[in-house]
């Protein structure tokens, strides 16, 4: 079975009937939220509520029956599943290669227990080593949120459609992607640089946020766990 989707079928065990969820974005999540409905629909799952973090999500929660609802409605999540682009030794991570950072970040935020499934392919031992960590700015001077990103020692690119438009978020912001040639040194210096920037809407680095990631390995499925 693919490895995506055995992390998702894992983590629907920490789903109980009644639970108000948070359900992030991307190919792992499409999997999970497809198992979901498969546990609506067979009674093993029952009053699931789901704030989705994409318009995709969305759609796909749709599709399998998964009632959906926003933060202000439910206050508080239960658990929020999501996927990662890298997660390192100390379950840090980096999110956001399908766009919907900033949104995952708020609902994870708001979530009692944030669970993250991945294959073994997103571990790293340093952060930035597997690809680039994205940053979403505001569309208005981007060219000077390159130029002040690049000075903090990566190459950062505005992420671009084929078509040569910028790619943007469900919030209607561009992205830029910022390549570190060894990874990033200081994620939480980083995290707290680029917080500080006028401009920059949010950053990809997930820190001190996962309370548990679950893996999937070819022969095995592995859980690291943090108290939060
Ligand atoms: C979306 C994300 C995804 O969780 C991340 O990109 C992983 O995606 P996939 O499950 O497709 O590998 O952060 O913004």
């Amino acid at each position: 079975m693919d490895l995506k989707k055995q992390a998702a079928l894992h983590a629907l065990q920490y789903i109980r009937s009644g639970n108000v969820i948070g359900l992030g974005s991307g190919s792992t999540m499409a999997l999970f939220i497809k198992a979901l409905g498969a546990s609506l629909k067979s009674g093993e799952l029952s009053d699931i509520v789901a704030v989705p973090t994409s318009e995709e999500t969305a759609q796909q929660a749709r599709e399998v029956g998964v009632k959906l609802s926003t933060l202000d409605e439910c206050e508080r999540l239960d658990v929020a599943i999501d996927g990662a682009d890298e997660v390192d030794n100390n379950l840090n991570l980096i999110k956001g290669l399908g766009r919907a950072l900033l949104r995952e970040k708020v609902v994870a935020t708001h979530a009692d227990e944030f669970i993250i499934i991945v294959d073994k392919t997103k571990l790293v031992s340093r952060l930035g080593t597997r690809g680039p960590l994205p940053i979403e700015v505001v569309s208005f001077a981007v060219d000077s949120q390159i130029r002040w990103l690049t000075q903090l020692g990566c190459v950062a690119e505005l992420w671009l459609s084929d078509n040569g438009l910028a790619l943007l978020t469900d919030n209607g912001n561009p992205i830029v992607r910022c390549w570190f040639d060894d990874g990033i040194d200081n994620p939480k210096h980083l995290a707290a640089l680029i917080k500080s920037r006028t401009g920059i809407v949010e950053h990809g680095l997930f820190l001190d946020m996962a309370t548990k990631v679950i893996v999937a390995h070819e022969t095995r499925i592995t859980e690291m766990e943090s108290a939060r």
